[in-house]
């Protein structure tokens, strides 16, 4: 079987958040089940200084404004295909915005672009390549199932895979006429929304079938509460929408075997985790000390809660735990933060930015992380931390509510809990769920029983790559049959 795989990031090239690394990793997972996955990427500058890429394959006088090829390169076990377009992609910034966070004004030419491409590629574009199935990630690539749908590749099922509903690209009508799009396309059951052109709205509408990371957000984005205005479409859509949760590469994330730990271990040897819990004491001018360090690595955004963990500061430092926090996003949060750090010095810590590396330290050297979040559609810092042993402690919603089992005192006795689920998403019910995790470390037995309960988690990709296999064979028997 053959998908062809249409993604704005991917791990390890580019990476803003938690959906390139899934894009990153499933396509390994699917290969082991025999499923042979090629992903079409945006030609970033980034991307295309560190790789080397063959002759292309696909060749366009005109896209979108410009001339533009798609090339193939390997790297990381992956097989790519990068849209090599200078003049949408070849900018000084991110993906998706200028150096000073703001979104580049033609983002819907440039991820209209690759959604075409990823269409066309679907309809035999390349020469001796034909995929079974397209899937395609958020907004950026959702055009693709409608321009599959409306004449590029009508025949060929198609995936839409669900990360964040928060994001859904929407613009003005004006830009449809640049589209290519037919006519007809341009209503209510298309890419039409609320008067524009709705990029998500027209890959849920359009693609055979709708994917999200986790059963509980898939149900939860049926309600208004979570469905971000879309909840009516995912209601008629409900017997095509699954919730796979995501699973994470174990081989990059090993406590045993990683080499951006000072110290590694596995769950026989946890108490090597002090050394790694010494350097984050270092790297977050932390006090030395016997208690707890609990930490964040996130997004700073309100999905994430972070107003409820600053709001919480002074709560946190007065149960005696220490809080390392690695962030970047809003500009508020990150100053208050910041504050919070310099009111608590050697309590609080705060690192502002970026930092690949320093997540992989903060996971094998605290005790524990928070993930507040309002919505969460997976998650994957807390199935890190699962990984690595640091406990997670978690608002009871999406994906955090599918990956973890609450300690409470039956799951305690059984052996099976993993963490502390708390909601409402407020401070004091965030204070109460610290406070569990606190009064379980001062247990040492019953802390260390967690940690190894943690570790022995099943966070591989391997079940959720077999489901994505199931859903892919039951669409080519739609096709078939
Ligand atoms: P989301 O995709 O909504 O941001 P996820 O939990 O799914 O949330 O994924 C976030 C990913 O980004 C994880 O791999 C996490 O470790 C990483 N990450 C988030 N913020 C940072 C940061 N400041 N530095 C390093 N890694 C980060
Ligand atoms: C999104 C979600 C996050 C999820 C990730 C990967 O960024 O916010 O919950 O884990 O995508 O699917």
């Amino acid at each position: 079987m053959q998908i062809l795989s249409v993604t704005p990031e991917i791990y390890p090239l580019i990476k803003t958040g938690g959906l390139a690394d899934v894009t990153g990793a499933l396509p390994l997972a699917l290969g082991a089940s025999g499923v042979k996955v090629r992903t079409l990427i945006p030609g970033y500058s980034t991307v295309l200084a560190r790789m080397e890429t063959d002759e292309p394959v696909l060749h366009y006088a005109a896209l979108q404004g410009g001339p533009a090829t798609v090339r193939v390169a390997q790297m990381a076990g992956l097989e790519l295909l990068v849209l090599d377009a200078p003049h949408l992609f070849d900018r000084v910034g991110g993906p998706y915005g200028d150096t000073s966070g703001d979104d580049w004004p033609d983002n819907w030419r440039r991820f209209g672009a690759l959604s075409q491409v990823g269409a066309e590629i679907a309809g035999g574009a390349i020469k001796g390549y034909l995929p079974d199935i397209v899937h395609a990630h958020d907004w950026q690539s959702a055009l693709t199932p409608a321009y599959m749908r409306y004449g590029r590749a009508p025949d060929t099922p198609s995936v839409m895979t669900v990360h964040n509903l928060a994001f859904q690209g929407q613009f003005g009508a004006g830009i449809f006429g640049s589209l290519g799009l037919p006519g007809e396309a341009m209503s209510i059951d298309g890419v039409e929304y609320y008067g524009g052109v709705g990029y998500l709205k027209a890959g849920l509408q359009s693609a055979w079938a709708i994917t999200t990371v986790s059963p509980t957000y898939a149900q939860e984005i049926r309600t208004p509460e979570f469905g971000m205005g879309l909840e009516g479409l995912l209601n008629l859509r409900a017997a095509d929408l699954h919730g796979i949760v995501n699973g994470i590469d174990t081989s990059v994330w090993d406590p045993a075997a990683d080499p951006l730990l000072p110290g590694t271990y596995s769950a026989k040897t946890l108490k090597a985790r002090a050394v790694n819990k010494r350097a984050v004491e270092k790297r977050f001018a932390l006090d030395d000390g016997e208690g707890p360090i609990l930490c964040i690595v996130s997004r700073l955004t309100w999905q994430k809660g972070i107003d409820v963990v600053v709001s919480a500061l002074d709560d946190i430092v007065a149960t005696g735990a220490r809080l390392a926090i690695l962030g970047a996003g809003d500009a508020g949060l990150e100053a208050a933060l910041l504050a919070g750090a310099a009111q608590h010095r050697g309590r609080v810590g705060v690192v502002i930015g970026y930092d690949e590396a320093l997540s992989h330290m903060m996971q094998g050297g605290c005790d524990a992380i928070l993930v507040p979040s309002r919505f969460e559609p997976c998650g994957l810092t807390q199935l890190y931390g699962l990984r690595y042993g640091c406990v997670p402690v978690l608002a009871r919603t999406g994906g955090l509510a599918d990956t973890v089992v609450d300690a409470n005192e039956a799951a305690l006795a059984a052996g099976v809990a993993t963490g502390f689920l708390f909601s409402p998403v407020t401070t004091g019910a965030l204070m109460q769920g610290i406070h569990r995790a606190i009064a379980a470390y001062s247990r040492p037995a019953i802390w260390a029983n967690l940690q190894k309960q943690c570790m022995k988690a099943d966070v591989s990709w391997s079940r959720s790559a077999n489901r994505y296999v199931d859903l892919y064979k039951s669409l080519l028997a739609r096709k078939n049959g």
